[in-house]
């Protein structure tokens, strides 16, 4: 929703805000505006004009934090809770927006002070008391309460997006949009942040949450607080929470990284075993990648079937259909690529699905040895060619999971590795992890990395990959090599 324009000069917004009496500055030229009258605040815009979804995301700001504090009730899905929203003002600011779907809001302040706010669903408008100067770092709250709702976007039709709830169960899974259903953010993967999620649920329920869990505190004897903090930067997109009758089983360590994850309760014997390979795939694609980026990983499986599974930041989610080798590294390497390097733009999506094909393969080709990889790329070469699967850097939200951003994704950088052979290749995905770690990088950003470590031009090579209307051919393979790491 365009915000309505309400540019007010700042001292006017001052004067309205009771801070100065209302009265014009001096005329321009007699005398040198203060810098701070200089600068009038603007409202922030209402979108970030993301090619696939231009109104997620809101400018004039980056937040650094956010402090969820939720109170839940899960037989009813009901919740009480309060954001607080540490962020940095990128402009002057008299207003700006959070993303935020349904749910009530009951008071806002900013900086401790009372704000105005407009709901124009899922769009929210936040006018402070007083503008916020450009740089300096600003506090929101918002209180909320309500049964939170997931979304249903037409053009991602096989899922309930963000906050579900299911008998004994809530769960959020909410690639791309979901997470405006239980806290209101900035919500776009170019505004990564730190969060601490302080959840209170009835005991025997058991929270799982990103990150670790820093404490479990007793209320009442009948109530416990969970609190879990996530310290490495995280896109909204994968933040998430996991109650129900859960337990916990911890596997053995990868190096320092801890391994912990949630099963239901009567499946967890099955599950412990099938996901005890956890371990040994984080050493594999810490060797190829680099570190890996978090102190914690694991996973959480749903007493149910989901139909895919989501690479939620160090606790991916499952459904009890889904633990098939393939699709446990799939979602352990986005960790390192979509998760701690994440894409500038939804339309930058291939960078994470294309990789995450790539490379789930890569761990079965480690298994099982090179013929196997060999043998599947051809296989899915003819079936690309036989569905004239697009391009998979020129997609709309209806295709961004589809098999040409999943499979045309991943043929583009088994192409680049026939083409700069397995040496420049995997230097190439290492320097464009490390480059990037933490951040957020577009098509072009790994276009770049790719020409600079091999020395040579490969954009138009990769455009076509990319962007061509026609599937390449197969490149002629430079070097085989089994490991190339
Ligand atoms: N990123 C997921 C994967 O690794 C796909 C998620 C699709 N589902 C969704 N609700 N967005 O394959
Ligand atoms: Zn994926």
């Amino acid at each position: 929703m365009p915000l309505r324009r309400l540019a007010l000069p700042l001292f006017l917004a001052l004067a309205i805000a009771g801070c100065l009496p209302i009265s014009a500055p001096p005329p321009q030229g007699l005398q040198p505006p203060t810098p701070a009258l200089a600068a009038a605040a603007g409202p922030g815009s209402s979108g970030l004009n993301d090619p696939l979804f231009p109104l997620l995301g809101n400018g004039g700001y980056d937040v650094q934090h956010y402090a969820l504090d939720l109170d839940v009730h899960v037989p009813s899905n009901t919740i009480t809770a309060t954001a607080t929203i540490v962020a940095t003002a990128t402009q002057n600011l008299s207003a700006f927006n959070l993303d935020f779907s349904g749910l009530t809001v009951t008071e806002i302040t900013v900086n401790d002070l009372a704000a105005v706010h407009t709901r124009s669903d899922p769009e929210m408008t936040v006018v402070p008391a007083l503008p916020l100067m450009e740089g300096s770092l600003f506090t929101t709250t918002v209180s909320y309460h309500g049964t939170p709702r997931p979304l249903r976007d037409p053009a991602i039709g096989f899922a309930a997006l963000g906050w579900n709830h299911a008998g004994n169960l809530i769960y959020v899974v909410s690639e791309p949009s979901g997470a405006m259903t239980w806290y209101p953010n900035n919500n776009h993967p170019s505004d990564k942040a730190t969060y601490t999620m302080r959840v209170t649920v009835d005991k025997p329920y058991t929270v799982a949450a990103n990150g670790e869990l820093v404490k479990i505190e007793e209320q009442d004897g009948r109530r416990a607080t969970y609190t879990w903090t996530m310290d490495a930067p995280m896109a909204s997109y994968l933040a998430t929470l996991v109650i129900g009758d859960l337990v916990r089983v911890d596997n053995e360590r990868s190096g320092q990284v801890r391994i912990r994850n949630y099963f239901p309760t009567e499946d967890a014997n099955r599950l412990a075993i099938q996901f005890s390979v956890t371990a040994e795939m984080i050493d594999y694609y810490s060797a190829i990648l680099g570190d890996y980026p978090f102190e914690t990983y694991g996973v959480a499986v749903l007493p149910f079937h989901l139909g895919y599974a989501l690479e939620t930041q160090t606790l991916s989610i499952f459904g009890n259909d889904g633990g098939m080798e393939g699709v446990i590294a799939h979602e352990l390497m986005h960790q390192w690529l979509g998760n701690h390097v994440t894409p500038a733009t939804w339309q930058d999506i291939w960078l994470n699905e294309g990789f995450a094909t790539y490379f789930q393969r890569l761990w079965l080709d480690h298994k099982l040895g090179r013929g196997f990889l060999d043998t599947g790329m051809v296989s899915y070469y003819k079936l690309l060619k036989a569905g004239h699967a697009g391009p998979p850097g020129a997609v709309g939200a209806h295709d961004m999971f589809s098999s040409t951003v999943y499979e045309r994704g991943a043929w583009t950088l088994h192409a680049l590795r026939l083409q700069v052979g397995d040496e420049a290749f995997f230097r190439i995905i290492r320097e464009y992890y490390r480059r990037h770690a933490g951040g957020n990088v577009s098509t072009a950003g790994f276009i770049a990395v790719a020409n600079e470590v091999s020395g040579q031009d490969l954009t138009e090579f990769l455009n076509n990959w990319i962007y061509g209307p026609e599937l390449p051919p197969i490149p002629e393979e430079t070097i085989t090599d089994t490991e190339g790491n």
